[in-house]
């Protein structure tokens, strides 16, 4: 009959199971785990392993009185064979006067520091072993006894609860802040309107998530043979080795991985033959989750996780589902994107129709009317009896055609300058001022500092037509007496500036239905290009448009490639 527990020690227990329960994180709770048993028993090391998923061998080894040196130069962590080994198969309590003298024992690793007496218990939940505490060196060399072997297994059954809770708080956390950055990743679908900004928001969430170096995203090359990375997070030198990159789609994983439109986890990359090894070495890749972006049935880009940052670079079931989740935000992003892009072609191409359609009209009602007229003011003529009627019938006539001519050649103006393709931006622009300075009253200057740059064709169309519609504006809203137009060369694109001295406006208070302003960011976005309004009202109204340039080989100026401006009117004018 041992003695029963000593007041002491009962209350030393007492206080270390509500320290325990106080702990909300699991490794900091097993090392003051054995931190205690040592303490209780008075045994001069301490361990304890947590016995992994397959039940056979230890995952995690948190220990006490063996130093940090020491414990390098142990080497590898036991791995659960010899007398660990029988105390994770049997889960009983077991007390050896010695150790090394058992004939299941295995021995020590080189470096291991002597050990003798023993003393192992079982950490169970709910009735299955989750871990095993083990003391070793007992004082004064004595044995471990029962009343030490039954403060340990109490001791082991308070923190079995106190490791749940833990568990249960970590995986609570975990969701949270997976909640949390979903959340976050569905705001900016609605709200983002840059699609790299947005998969690089997916992919650095993803990656602190999962707690890996590197996530990427990959998306074929239009038409091409490539996959071109297109979004990165990581540590800035493999943000730069890695961003814009291509992929070969034949010769990578993330191009295998594309067509079959199955996720895939590689746990050592140099022993994937379907990875591109020498891509793998440039980028120090270890591990990987790949997994393809899905819009309706059809695989359109991937993501790609490498390696988890911590002990073990492997990545987990978790970690793919997760991967999995945010992949789906991803292939939403860029499936609306590129509805988007596809919406706006087919919106300048409706307000083509429109424009068209106004200048049929013009064409039927002013010049087929005036043609109309000329064709009575013959008749006219014609059945003139008195030389002074055939006169007057023939000076009206005369009248007629000229204002016949002047509407076809402004309608021809309208539809093409032929200033803008004999003479230039420029000069185009200062005719079109002049007439206008004529029409309206409105006092009207352009102002440029293009140096020799021809711009490119497409450029010249769409900076003509934006400061054809500017001006219609200028008439029809601002009441201006003055409108001063600026071409500038800045930052490699060309800047022009319409600014007028009107009862300006508020950006919320345009109609929903109008096209002018609409339109004109559309044909400069066709080209990379970019609109900022300046206005307020009682404050004049200055238009700031910005056309990128990118060198052509031959040295002459080109629009950036990102589609072509469609050469009609702008709509509205
Ligand atoms: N220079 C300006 N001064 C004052 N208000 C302006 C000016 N330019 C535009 N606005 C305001 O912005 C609105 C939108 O202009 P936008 O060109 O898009 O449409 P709209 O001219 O009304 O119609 P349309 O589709 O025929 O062009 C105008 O209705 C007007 O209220
Ligand atoms: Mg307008």
């Amino acid at each position: 009959m041992p003695d029963p527990l000593s007041e002491s020690r009962l209350r030393a227990l007492f206080e270390s199971s509500v320290a325990l329960t106080s702990e909300l994180s699991v490794d900091a709770l097993l090392q003051k785990l054995v931190e205690t048993a040592a303490a209780l028993t008075g045994a001069r090391y301490a361990a304890l392993g947590v016995i992994d998923e397959s039940g056979s061998t230890l995952e995690r080894f948190v220990t006490t009185g063996v130093g940090p040196e020491a414990r390098e130069e142990i080497g590898e962590l036991p791995h659960g064979r010899g007398i660990l080994g029988v105390l994770i198969r049997e889960a009983r309590p077991l007390r050896l006067h010695d150790l090394t003298k058992d004939p299941r024992a295995v021995g020590f690793p080189p470096h291991h520091p002597p050990m003798k007496s023993f003393l192992g218990v079982p950490i169970m939940l709910r009735g299955v072993a989750f871990g095993n505490l083990y003391l070793t060196e007992k004082h004064s060399d004595e044995d471990f006894d029962e009343q030490d072997e039954e403060i340990v297994t109490l001791l082991a059954s308070q923190a079995a609860v106190a490791v749940e809770n833990a568990r249960l708080y970590e995986s609570a956390t975990r969701w949270s802040r997976q909640l949390e950055s979903l959340h976050e990743i569905i705001r900016s679908l609605v709200e983002e309107t840059d699609l790299e900004r947005l998969l690089t928001l997916v992919c650095a969430r993803l990656r602190e998530l999962i707690d890996a170096r590197l996530a990427l995203i990959a998306l074929p090359e239009r038409g091409g043979q490539d996959l071109r990375i297109a979004a990165v997070d990581g540590d800035s030198d493999t943000r730069d080795a890695v961003l814009g990159h291509k992929l070969l789609r034949a010769g990578s994983k993330s191009g295998r991985v594309l067509e079959r439109g199955h996720s895939a986890r590689v746990d050592s990359v140099i022993d994937d033959p379907e990875v591109d090894q020498d891509e793998a070495r440039r980028l120090g890749i270890r591990t990987g989750l790949y997994v393809p972006l899905i819009v309706r049935g059809h695989p359109i880009g991937i993501v790609a996780v490498h390696d988890k940052l911590g002990a073990e670079a492997r990545f987990s079931d978790e970690d793919l589902r997760l991967a999995e989740i945010f992949a789906a935000r991803a292939a939403v992003a860029v499936d609306l994107s590129e509805r988007v892009a596809r919406d706006t072609v087919r919106r300048v191409i409706a307000a083509q129709e429109v424009e068209r359609r106004r200048l049929a009209r013009e064409l039927h009602d002013e010049t087929g009317q005036a043609l109309t007229s000329i064709l009575l003011g013959l008749k006219a003529i014609r059945a003139a009896e008195t030389d002074a009627q055939a006169e007057q019938a023939e000076a009206n006539l005369r009248e007629l055609v000229v204002q016949a001519l002047q509407d076809v050649r402004s309608l021809a103006v309208e539809l093409r300058p032929s200033a803008l393709d004999d003479f230039g931006l420029l000069a185009a622009l200062e005719r079109l001022a002049g007439t206008f300075a004529e029409r309206t009253g409105i006092k009207a200057t352009v102002a440029a500092t293009l140096g020799d740059t021809r711009l490119p064709s497409e450029t010249e169309t769409v900076v003509y037509r934006l400061v054809q519609e500017a001006l219609t504006n200028i008439v029809k809203h601002a009441a201006a007496s003055e409108v001063g137009i600026v071409l500038t060369m800045r930052d490699g694109g060309v800047s022009a500036v319409v600014e007028d001295d009107g009862q300006g406006f508020a950006e919320s208070d345009v109609r929903a239905d109008a096209l002018g302003l609409v339109g004109m960011r559309e044909r400069l976005a066709l080209l990379g290009g970019t609109l900022a309004i300046e206005s307020r009202p009682g404050e004049g109204t200055a238009l700031i448009a910005y056309v990128p340039l990118i060198e052509a080989p031959d040295g002459r100026a080109a629009a950036a490639p990102e589609g072509s401006a469609t050469d009609t009117p702008s709509p509205g004018g």
